[in-house]
């Protein structure tokens, strides 16, 4: 059994909960070895950078918000997190320098408001991920939000979730804009028609074993199975359990469900659904994905006459506790109190009126968060890197930022290019699937050593996608400015990824796919 496995045999990992009150009480010298790991099932994670303190991940599933819940969570890092707040890739919020201390009042002030942190780091299944305008884009096939909530309410807090053998990535969409990044989810439920009859039924195809770790990319792959909406939840949750039984449990670099999946083949992966399930499935609908993908920053119509959703940029995701206060105003002031994180890191008011656009958009917060960014700053996508990361080889969002501000200068007029950062080979900042994707390394400058990224290029999401090829290699941070700008303004993306899509294997879910657009 390696570390983890024993570390989860001995004690659940949710029965650490039990144990807060008394840790914050007699403080961190307290906590006993195996359940600092454990704090990790209740979302509190220690962490090197900040000796002493800890982060806090809160599970936000959709990346829907309400104002009560922004100022909650802005309150508490102005009170106890130094003002500081990330958004993360998996629509979720990260707090900083948290003391063992506060954590059981922040749980107590973050269940005031419906939310809670459990499950969001090791073994289990991580934030539901889903395109966040559901509801209001008139692309979406249909609102799959509520097969999110569905299957969340599922396994969070339920110990037969809490064991898998390595963590769990879910994304569920019903948008045919691919948004989310579904080709890298272990499970991702994707729009899809099935024609039974004279009926169409709405619903969704069934990807599995996408991973972006763990020995690298790899693209989901169709299980040829069409779910309903109400059937949803138990679907995901039967691979769930099929993966908890029978994935491998010994080099936990070898355990996502992909290696499952290659070990079984995908037809007895279903047949093993099946019987935990006790049914038949039926087969792949058509798949309603287009070729292309959005990033929902602007002012968008809603699919309701008279209201539009705003997407805000939120610089490399870091926001301030201030920020989220002013945010959930807005959110009330102008639409219906909701807001909504992006996988990009950014935050959607929605329901915004036609004649409130005008008044709303010359909101001083939105000097900060741009509706209306420069290109080279609307797809920018940073992990957290040496801050607060230690397993980062570098620096990642403020060099990420300071590089896309001296872009700005030199290409100020470029359209959109998705740049995404990664501080070390996890590949948290999802660089693979970015127009130009950075990954930090070291070299040595005059015999100084530095920090560094590798350069790939044409990665794309969606139906057809691709990951990113490495074009350059060990670039000064320093030299990018200069190195980036050839790239941004005379870069050939989309010729990049139809050759690589050539070279590349093709990818059982591409196969089979017609482009609509
Ligand atoms: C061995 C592989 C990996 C390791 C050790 C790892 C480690 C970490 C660590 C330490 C953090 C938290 C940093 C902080 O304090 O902010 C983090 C966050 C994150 N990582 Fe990774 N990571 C791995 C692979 C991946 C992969 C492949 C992805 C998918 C692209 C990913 C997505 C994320 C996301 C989205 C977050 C932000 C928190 C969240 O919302 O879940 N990670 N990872
Ligand atoms: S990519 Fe590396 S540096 Fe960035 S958050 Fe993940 S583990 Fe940390």
């Amino acid at each position: 059994m390696n570390k983890i496995e024993e570390l989860k045999a001995r004690k659940d990992g949710l029965d650490v909960g039990a144990d807060i009150p008394r840790y914050a009480r007699l403080g961190l010298e307290s906590i006993e070895e195996g359940d600092l790991d454990r704090l990790k099932w209740w979302g509190v994670f220690i962490r090197k950078q900040t000796p002493g303190h800890f982060m806090m991940r809160l599970r936000i599933p959709n990346g829907v918000t309400t104002a009560d819940q922004l100022r909650a969570i802005g309150g508490l890092a102005n009170r106890m997190g130094r003002g500081l707040v990330d958004i993360t890739t998996r629509q979720q919020v990260q707090l900083r320098w948290i003391r063992i201390q506060d954590v059981p009042e922040i749980l107590d002030r973050l269940l005031d408001v419906g939310l809670v942190t459990l499950q969001t780091g090791m073994d289990n299944i991580r934030n539901i991920i889903g395109c966040p305008a559901f509801g209001l884009t008139p692309n979406e096939v249909l609102d799959a939000s509520a097969v999110a909530r569905a299957f969340t309410a599922m396994f969070v807090g339920n110990k037969a979730y809490t064991n898998l053998p390595r963590k769990f990535n879910v994304g569920i969409t019903g948008c045919r804009e691919n948004c989310t990044h579904s080709e890298t989810q272990d499970i991702a439920l994707v729009p899809a028609v099935k024609t039974s009859g004279l009926d169409e039924v709405k619903g969704f195809n069934v990807l599995v074993g996408g991973k972006n770790g763990s020995g690298g990319y790899r693209v989901a792959s169709s299980l040829d199975v069409f779910v309903r909406p109400g059937e949803a939840a138990e679907i995901c949750s039967a691979i769930v359990l099929v993966f908890r039984d029978h994935g491998a449990r010994d080099a936990r670099n070898k355990i996502r469900l992909a290696f499952l999946l290659d070990e079984w083949g995908e037809a007895r992966f279903r047949e093993a659904v099946e019987t935990r399930v006790g049914r038949r499935l039926e087969t792949a609908g058509a798949d309603q994905r287009l070729a292309r993908s959005t990033d929902h920053v602007g002012v968008f119509r809603q699919k309701q006459p008279g209201l539009n959703y705003v997407g805000l940029l939120v610089p490399v995701g870091r926001a301030t506790g201030d920020q989220l206060l002013e945010l959930a105003r807005l959110s009330e002031h102008y639409g219906t109190g909701e807001s909504r994180l992006t996988v990009d890191q950014n935050v959607i008011i929605p329901n915004v009126p036609d004649a409130r656009l005008g008044q709303m958009t010359a909101e001083p917060l939105l000097k900060a968060l741009r509706y209306d960014p420069p290109g080279v700053l609307r797809g920018l996508v940073s992990c957290t890197g040496v801050e607060f990361c230690n397993l980062a080889v570098i620096e990642t969002k403020s060099r990420a930022l300071e590089v896309a501000r001296a872009l700005e200068r030199k290409v100020p007029a470029t359209k959109a290019v998705r740049i995404h950062w990664s501080g070390c080979p996890a590949g948290c900042g999802n660089h693979t699937v970015a127009d130009i994707g950075l990954l930090g390394t070291r070299t040595k400058v005059d015999g100084k050593v530095v920090d560094a990224v590798d350069i790939f290029m044409g990665g794309a999401a969606g139906p057809q996608a691709s990951q990113g090829v490495k074009v350059l290699e060990s670039v000064p941070c320093d030299e990018l400015p200069r190195v980036l700008e050839g790239l941004v303004r005379f870069g050939e993306f989309d010729r990049v990824r139809r050759q690589i899509r050539l070279l590349q294997p093709a990818s059982p879910v591409a196969a089979g796919f017609t482009v609509q657009e």
